[in-house]
This record gives C-alpha cells, sequence and structure tokens, in this order.
C-alpha cells in the first residue's frame, strides 16, 4: 500500500506496524478453480463495554457523563495517552475530529476543546485493568485459552475442495485510532467498528451459507470460485480491502507456490532463446522494440520491476523499469577502469532507493544514448514502452512469464549456486548455516532487499560481544586448568590424573565450541545488518533447494525455516529428492 512506501522512505520497517495481515486480491492461474468452500464467516471483535459508573472524564475541570459512543472513542485515546501520539498535532486534530461526529449535539456544544479534555482518570482504569491481567490466577488464565481455542476451532477452518484447511486471519480487527509512523496525515482518525453489512461473504453455492449475526444483514453473498478470499471488507482509513484467506500452509496456497518456482524452471529451458531474441532486438529498425529489447536486458540482468500498471500512491514517486526517466540514468563511456557503465538512481518498489553502477554491452549503451537524445531530465526513458506492452511481450515469449519469473529464476538458481560454492563439507553446523546465510544474503543483495539497520543493533551487538569475551576468559582458564592438570599427572603418573586431563580437555572442547558459535552468530548479524533476508527467503527462493542443502548435510530444517516458514513451505519439505536441482 502506498503507506508503506512513505514508512519506508522513513527507514521504519513495515513489520513494525502492520499488525493485520492485508493480502492483494490474487487470481488462480488459468485452470485452478476451486469447485466448493464452506466456512463460517468471520468473528466480529466482542461490543463495547461501557466503562464503569466510578471512572470519570472531565471536561475543564468538571466531571462528564458522556453517551456510549462518545465514551467508546474517548477510551480509545485514554488507551494511548501515554504514547507520543497523542501530543502530536495531526493525530490530535484528526482525533478530535472524527470524536467529534460520535458525539450527541449536546455533547458536541460542550467539547470543543481537545486540552480541555481530561482522559487521566480512564487511562489509570485501563492499566489497572491490564496489571490485572497479568496477576490473573492460572483458572481464569485457562479459561481464556478455552475460549481462543473454541474460536478456533469454530471459525479457523473452512473446507475447500474436500480439504479442511485453516483461516488465517478469521477474526476482524476491532475499531480504535489509526496509527501510522512518520506523520501520517491520517494518524488520530477513527477507525470504524467492522460492521455484517460491511462484510462481502464469498462461498459456493451448493454450501452452508454463514448466518450473519441475529439482526444483521451482509453486504452481499458471492460465489467467486475464481478468488482465494473468504470473506472482504473496505476498511475506512485509506479505502483498502481486506481479506480474510487461508493459511499459507493450505493446500491451495502451496499449489500456487509449486507453480510459481515450476515457471521458474520453464524459462530456465528457455532463457537463452529470450537472450539472444533481444540482443538481436537491440539492432531492429523499430524504436519500439529496441527499447523493449533494452528494457527487457534490465529486467534480466539487473532483476528490475517492470513497472507500474496500477497508480502509485499519490505522492510516492516510484518508478520501475518501463517507467524510468531519464533523470535515473547517468551513462559514463568510461568509469573506474571499465567501460559503458550505466548509473541507476531512483526509488523502486516501497520507495526503497536502487542505486547501481553496471557495465552494460556496448549495443545497449549506444541505444541508451540514442533514447536520451534531445529529452529532457523529467522525460520517459522509454518512450515507447508502457508496463502493459512489456508485459504482452514476456507472455508471448512464454506462457505466464512476468518481470517476477525473471527475479524468481534468478534469486533460485543463483541460491543453489552460492550454496555450492559456499558451503565447505568439513564445517560444522554453525559454520555451515553461516555459508547458507551469506548465499540468502547475495540474493538479497542482488534483489535488492535492504533495510536499515535495526535499533536495537547496536545494543544487540554488545551484548552479543561480551558474551564473547567472557567465553574467551572462560577458555583460557579451562586451558590453564588442563596444562596443571597435565603437569600433576606428569608428576604422578597414576590413574585418577590422567582422568582429570581427560575431563579437562573435554571441557576445553566444548567451551571452544562454543565460541566458535557465538564468533559465528556475531559475524552472521554483523553482514544481515543491512540487508533483509526475508522478502527473499518467502517469496524468490525456491523452498526446495533449501530442503535438499539441509538433507544433504545434515541440517535440521529447523535451523533455516521456522514454524511460519515451514508450514508455508510444507510441500517442499515434503516432497523434495535428495539431489534438488533447480
Ligand atoms: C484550549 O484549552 C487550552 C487549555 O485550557 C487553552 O490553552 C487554549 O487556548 C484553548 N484553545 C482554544 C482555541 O480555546
Ligand atoms: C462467482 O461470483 C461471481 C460474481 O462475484 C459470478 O460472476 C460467477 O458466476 C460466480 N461463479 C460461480 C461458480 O458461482
Ligand atoms: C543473475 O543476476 C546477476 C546480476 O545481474 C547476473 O550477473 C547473473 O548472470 C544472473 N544469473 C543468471 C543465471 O541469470
Ligand atoms: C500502453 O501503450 C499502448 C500502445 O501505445 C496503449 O494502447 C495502452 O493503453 C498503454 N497502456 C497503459 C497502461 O498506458
Ligand atoms: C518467522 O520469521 C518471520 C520473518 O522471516 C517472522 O515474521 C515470523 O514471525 C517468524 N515466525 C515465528 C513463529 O517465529
Amino acid at each position: 500500500c502506498a503507506f508503506l512506501k512513505k514508512l519506508k522512505r522513513n527507514g521504519d520497517s513495515a513489520l513494525n506496524i502492520c499488525t493485520w495481515s492485508v493480502w492483494e486480491e490474487e487470481r488462480y492461474p488459468e485452470g485452478i478453480k476451486w469447485k466448493f468452500l464452506e466456512h463460517k464467516g468471520p468473528v466480529f471483535a466482542p461490543p463495547y463495554e461501557p466503562l464503569p459508573e466510578n471512572v470519570k472524564f472531565y471536561y475543564d475541570g468538571k466531571v462528564m457523563k458522556l453517551s456510549t459512543k462518545a465514551e467508546e472513542v474517548a477510551t480509545f485515546f485514554a488507551k494511548m495517552l501515554d504514547h507520543e501520539y497523542t501530543t502530536k498535532e495531526i493525530f490530535r486534530k484528526n482525533f478530535f475530529k472524527d470524536w467529534r461526529k460520535e458525539m450527541t449535539s449536546e455533547e458536541k456544544s460542550t467539547i470543543t476543546n481537545l486540552s480541555k479534555c481530561d482522559f487521566t482518570h480512564m487511562s489509570q482504569y485501563f492499566k489497572a485493568q491490564t496489571e490485572a491481567r497479568k496477576q490473573m490466577s492460572k483458572e481464569e488464565k485457562q479459561k481464556i485459552k478455552e475460549e481462543n481455542e473454541r474460536l478456533l476451532k469454530e471459525y479457523g477452518y473452512c473446507v475447500m475442495d474436500n480439504h479442511k484447511e485453516r483461516i488465517a486471519n478469521f477474526k476482524i480487527e476491532p475499531p480504535g485510532l489509526f496509527r501510522g509512523r512518520g506523520n501520517h496525515p491520517k494518524m488520530g482518525m477513527l477507525k470504524r467498528r467492522i460492521m455484517p453489512e460491511d462484510i462481502i461473504i464469498n462461498c459456493s453455492k451448493d454450501s452452508k451459507i454463514p448466518p450473519p449475526p441475529p439482526g444483521h444483514k451482509w453486504k452481499e453473498v458471492r460465489h467467486d470460485n475464481k478468488v482465494t478470499w473468504l470473506v472482504s471488507w473496505t476498511e475506512n482509513i485509506q479505502g483498502s480491502i481486506k481479506y480474510i484467506m487461508l493459511n499459507p500452509s493450505s493446500r491451495i496456497k502451496g499449489e500456487k507456490d509449486w507453480q510459481k518456482y515450476e515457471t521458474a524452471r520453464r524459462l530456465k529451458k528457455c532463457v537463452d532463446k529470450i537472450r539472444n531474441q533481444y540482443r538481436e532486438d537491440w539492432k531492429s529498425k523499430e524504436m519500439k522494440v529496441r527499447q523493449r529489447a533494452v528494457a527487457l536486458y534490465f529486467i534480466d540482468k539487473l532483476a528490475l520491476r517492470a513497472g507500474n500498471e496500477k497508480e502509485e500512491g499519490e505522492t510516492a514517486d516510484t518508478v520501475g523499469c518501463c517507467s524510468l526517466r531519464v533523470e535515473h540514468i547517468k551513462l559514463h563511456p568510461e568509469l573506474d577502469g571499465q567501460e559503458y557503465v550505466v548509473e541507476f538512481d531512483f526509488l523502486g518498489k516501497d520507495s526503497i532507493r536502487y542505486y547501481n553502477k553496471v557495465p552494460v554491452e556496448k549495443r545497449v549503451f549506444k541505444n541508451l544514448q540514442l533514447f536520451m537524445e534531445n529529452k529532457q531530465p523529467e522525460d520517459d526513458l522509454f518512450d515507447r514502452l508502457n508496463t502493459s506492452i512489456l508485459n504482452k511481450h514476456l507472455q508471448d515469449l512464454m506462457e505466464g512469464l512476468t518481470a517476477k519469473v525473471f527475479r524468481t529464476y534468478n534469486a533460485s538458481i543463483t541460491l543453489q549456486q552460492q550454496l555450492k560454492e559456499l558451503t565447505n563439507p568439513d564445517d560444522n553446523i554453525p559454520a555451515k548455516i553461516l555459508s547458507y546465510n551469506r548465499a540468502n544474503r547475495a540474493v538479497a543483495i542482488l534483489c535488492n532487499h535492504q533495510r536499515a539497520p535495526p535499533k536495537t543493533f547496536e545494543k544487540s551487538m554488545m551484548n552479543l560481544q561480551s558474551k564473547i569475551d567472557a567465553k574467551k576468559e572462560q577458555l583460557a582458564d579451562a586451558r590453564r586448568e588442563l596444562k596443571s592438570a597435565k603437569a600433576d599427572a606428569k608428576v604422578r603418573r597414576d590413574e585418577k590424573s590422567k582422568k582429570t586431563v581427560e575431563s579437562k580437555k573435554k571441557a576445553v572442547q566444548r567451551i571452544e565450541e562454543q565460541l566458535m558459535k557465538l564468533e559465528v552468530q556475531a559475524t552472521d548479524r554483523e553482514e544481515n545488518k543491512q540487508i533483509a533476508l526475508g522478502t527473499s527467503k518467502l517469496n524468490y527462493l525456491d523452498p526446495r533447494i533449501s530442503v535438499a542443502w539441509c538433507k544433504k548435510w545434515g541440517i535440521p530444517i529447523e535451523k533455516i525455516y521456522n514454524k511460519t516458514q515451514r508450514e508455508k513451505f510444507a510441500w517442499a519439505i515434503d516432497m523434495a529428492e535428495e539431489d534438488y536441482e533447480f
């Protein structure tokens, strides 16, 4: 979403704020459509419970009893009172505007100045509640756990084509105030309560259609077997559509994932032909064909994205290959001892800067000079090209081919090559995992998956370093003890002192291994500082390569994939063969 782009530009991680999974609506590729889908619909946020009588709200120093609707919105603010947000002017302005909409006309005429509102009593009440929850007895906690399990059992699964599948996010987000990082212009606005009347249900006609809560109606019930969502609604802040989807471990998601990598494998078979073709096209008489061929070369060689067919956010000025402008590249006939260097500098997806200096083939260079002739910096580099033309061309080259397939292909094959190159058969498990992470990093760099160093980086590095120092001291001590035990044994020459030497030796070995493990961890963390491994791991690397590597070297799969990732890649973990070649 456009929101994420702004965040990324502010150097923030999207993972920090997106607490709710927002999925793009995805269509199945031709041929995959579900025949049957039945589910129970969503779980709505619990209704608002008015505050006890003794919890007071004050306006201008005087107690004021709020109507239920106004009180509910006030509690959202009260719960955030200690947060910096509530001091920000935009946040306060947006909140106050939306809050007033929920007030009775009487409240509206009284409450005219947010600075005169005193939420502290409410805030204290919520803090006490949080504290009380922490102090809950075992039985109470058990009761809550059971209730959650009951909800999961009832609403957490659906049936799709004879398979029972987990639903990823069956609970609808409760209402609250919109947050956002940086100075998001909409922060503080009221995120409405989602009602059954907002909800579109998707299920099959012959299934038991979930009944809406008593006294309510669904917005719509449809039976669209070409989409994978079960429930959708439009949120009111950004107007984006949200979905309830199946868990990534589900058969149909796994099927799609598998197909994606199969498409990349098909590209492997015809990539040489495609490359020869675009090389020929660099000489074409038609400008359109030349531009297309150079763009394709960039997509292949640099793993650039095709570009944006959809309108990007109103403010985010991000581009892809087709939408590159003259100002985004500089041509150097010679640079740092290399010929025909193109210097790229632009904001790509999620406003991540793409900066790269690449030597290109002479013909590409000459073509670029030609494309840039008589143009202003803000003119399109490829003026005869747009994303739809390029995508159409890709489809003609190979069925199912998109720019993303080139990324998937290159990322996967690079991982496989790097793993071959970097894995040292004599290494122990931690060192092998370091090699794996290095191979993964090579791919992340290729895909430009950078990140700002985490805020906690320095601190966690220092902690690790002090652990290493302590371990080194421990090792020195152990070595000293071993030395004196040896000396002792030389003098005494008895069974007991021999045994002591053996156990001291083992202790030294153990500590050496622990030290090595810590040092590997430190190297890994340092090298990972500015690289986000997750995106390529989750989206571009054929999991079968990793699984096969783990099997080959006897590395437990848990060292590479955590629980969520293992669920997502269950299809590959189950099927990988010993010598899987991408
Ligand atoms: C709102 O109340 C605050 C605190 O009493 C006061 O300083 C401020 O001037 C008031 N603003 C308006 C517009 O009345
Ligand atoms: C699915 O729903 C769409 C409308 O959303 C409709 O056009 C289509 O015919 C439906 N298909 C089936 C199989 O019910
Ligand atoms: C993958 O991309 C890199 C970087 O452009 C390139 O050097 C390499 O040749 C590509 N590999 C394959 C197999 O396409
Ligand atoms: C791309 O260009 C073609 C041909 O010039 C045109 O028909 C089409 O509408 C354009 N598409 C977009 C999304 O601009
Ligand atoms: C697994 O790792 C991903 C990051 O790649 C993280 O978002 C997720 O929370 C992790 N899951 C578990 C269960 O640790």
